[in-house]
């Protein structure tokens, strides 16, 4: 099953809002299409939402009619500003946005055509090679007999390629070690419960799905041994923002003792933000909290605020896994390195 596809002309991907009840793929042919898809998470997590944003680029520039490269230019401006206004925290999409902008150098328009095509290709390439890579990495973090606790989705479904948290968890259950997992079900959306916990039982992995409020319970009598979730931007210092409640993991991991692990590839860092504080947080539309699954479960006309992200400040990650190695503290410095370093 590959949760984002590229037909040629056209972009396939897992429509993740009908999970788990449905496994539905649908196809666009148009970059709106990809850009609208995006924002009501149909396609969601960072590096996922950065390589379909790629492709949808790529539709977009297959479809401008131009006279001449400069007139070309202008309307793939347009195309990339509509990204780049889908959703703000994930890095990727900018990533992507600023890789496809360098391949829009070339000379004319039909080239720069099948070199975004091209650029998008390898932008997923890269995504997957460095899941999976990363996943390698981490899993040795990950002990027999162990209980690890996972918030959001950080799967297969998130990264178009082999997971970040759960690529970990699902190198560490290759290699043959024995464990568990406790999914949090990740309000409003319940990435937790309909893909974290769905992904997991396809792969025969052990799962106990519980509330966000629960977690605190379990890890203060001692049945976790550690945090371990996806990035969706991480800034210079470490400080990483994550699905809102990923801080609250945090120092619920801190005050009992237990690792708090972020794994993501290096696509997420964003060394040019020196702190979470410059991290833009998506403010979503408060009907994610006052309704579940269209149904209204608060009263009318209450007032509902919807984050859809939080920062983890640096000082309660223990380490971030990444394609490039274990970066620990001081993050400001090996974040550093492991960017520079080919
Ligand atoms: O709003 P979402 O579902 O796109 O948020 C996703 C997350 O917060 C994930 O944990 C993050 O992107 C890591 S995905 C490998």
């Amino acid at each position: 099953m590959k949760p984002v596809e590229w037909l040629g002309n056209k972009l396939k991907i897992v429509d993740q809002t009908q999970l788990p009840g449905k496994l539905v793929f649908v196809e666009f042919r148009s970059y709106t299409e990809v850009v609208a898809a995006i924002k009501v998470l149909k396609v969601r997590g960072a590096p996922a939402v950065g390589v379909a944003a790629a492709y949808g680029i790529a539709l977009g520039a297959g479809d401008i009619q131009a006279e001449n490269k400069a007139e070309f230019l202008i309307q793939l401006d347009k195309i990339l500003h509509a990204f780049a206004s889908a959703r703000p925290t994930a890095v990727n999409i900018f990533r992507a946005i600023d890789r496809m902008k360098k391949a829009a150098s070339a000379a004319d328009c039909a080239t720069i055509k099948q070199a975004l095509t091209d650029e998008a290709k390898s932008i997923h390439a890269d995504e997957e090679a460095a899941t999976e890579r990363l996943s390698h990495i981490g899993a040795r973090l990950i002990k027999d007999g162990f209980v690890v606790l996972t918030h959001c989705n950080a799967g297969p479904l998130a990264t178009a390629g082999y997971g970040t948290a759960l690529g970990i968890i699902k190198a560490a259950w290759e290699q043959g070690k024995k464990f568990e997992v406790i999914a949090t079900e990740t309000r409003p959306l319940l990435q937790g419960s309909r893909l974290t916990a769905w992904e997991l039982m396809q792969d025969n992995i052990p799962v106990t799905l519980i509330t966000d409020s629960m977690a605190g319970y379990f890890i203060n009598r001692g049945k976790v041994n550690c945090v371990l979730l996806g990035a969706d931007r991480i800034a210079a210092n470490g400080d990483t923002a994550n699905k809102i409640g990923s801080y609250s993991l945090a120092v619920l991991a801190k005050e009992n003792g237990i690792p708090f692990y972020v794994a993501a590839p290096t696509s997420t860092i964003d060394l040019s933000l020196k702190s979470g504080a410059q991290i833009p947080i998506e403010e979503r539309n408060p009907e994610e909290v006052t309704h579940v699954a269209g149904i209204r479960l608060a009263p009318r006309d209450v007032k509902a605020a919807n984050p859809a992200f939080d920062v983890t400040p640096h000082k309660y990650i223990t380490a971030i896994i990444t394609e490039k190695g274990i970066v620990r503290e001081p993050y400001a410095k090996n974040l550093k390195r492991i960017i520079i370093e080919k």
